[in-house]
């Protein structure tokens, strides 16, 4: 048995009185690649969030074990980049090493080494000196991913990174995740069911509360119609 990277117990959260979250018990293992689906506004993006340390849950709690938040890789949903604004992709990239930054501003040496590696790992080392506003959509979320994994994390959160890019560009970043995921823990949100039934072991189904599926239930899901009631009820399925 695969020990646990991140539990999340009895968790429930809201941004105000509502609660957008309630009673989600969700353990992942080091090693897993899981993939995260739900209606829009289910909550997805808050249950990373709340993962990230980026918000407190009303009850329950998050737990993380071997690594800190800090070292844990995010992508961000439709991260908005200013197309005009003049930043290199190596330098994107470099944003993801801010923690080592010296008191004075500057990077360690080895960070160059580190970047590089990054950039190397997610096929574009060739385009470290091009301006992050040129690339394509594919290219541009891949190098997001590189600087989310330039320092290193054992959990690598990316939230909808398919969402914006073409049938090719989307296998290739699966394709890229698959590779990662080799070292890494993967927990990734995306609407595409099809491809990521095939890629991630187990399935969260994120609809106020989670439901955790293996993909053959996904797929009996389909003929039902996605998010019917039962499938926010746990005991619907004897996992
Ligand atoms: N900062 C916020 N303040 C108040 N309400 C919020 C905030 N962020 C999200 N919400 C609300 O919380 C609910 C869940 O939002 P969330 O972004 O987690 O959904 P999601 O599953 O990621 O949706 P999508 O598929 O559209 O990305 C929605 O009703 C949303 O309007
Ligand atoms: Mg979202």
């Amino acid at each position: 048995m695969r020990s646990a990277i991140i539990t999340l117990e009895n968790l429930s959260f809201g941004y105000d009185k509502t609660l957008i979250l309630d009673g989600v018990n969700v353990s992942i293992s080091e090693g897993e690649f899981i993939g995260i689906f739900g209606p829009n506004g289910g909550g997805k993006t808050t249950l990373l969030k709340l993962m990230l340390g980026m918000l407190t849950p009303l009850k329950g709690k998050v737990e993380i074990f071997g690594t800190t938040s800090r070292q844990i890789g995010y992508v961000p949903q439709v991260a908005r980049f200013d197309k005009d604004f003049p930043i290199s992709v190596f330098d994107v990239v470099r944003m993801g090493c801010l923690s080592q930054m010296k008191w004075w501003g500057g990077y360690p040496k080895t960070v160059r080494a580190q970047v590089n590696l990054a950039l190397e790992a997610v096929g574009l080392a060739d385009l470290a000196n091009h301006s992050f506003g040129t690339l394509s959509g594919g290219q541009a979320q891949r190098v997001l991913i590189a600087r989310a994994i330039v320092n290193h994390p054992k959990l690598l959160i990316l939230d909808e990174p398919t969402a914006s890019v073409d049938p090719h560009a989307e296998q290739q970043i699966f394709q890229l995740l698959q590779e990662l995921n080799k070292t890494l823990t993967i927990v990734m949100v995306t609407h595409d069911l099809q491809t990521i039934i095939d890629k991630a072991q187990r399935l969260l189904c994120v609809h106020k509360q989670v439901t955790t599926l293996k993909a053959k239930e996904v797929c009996e899901h389909f003929a039902l119609g996605l998010y019917h009631t039962p499938l926010t009820t746990k005991d619907h399925f004897k996992l």
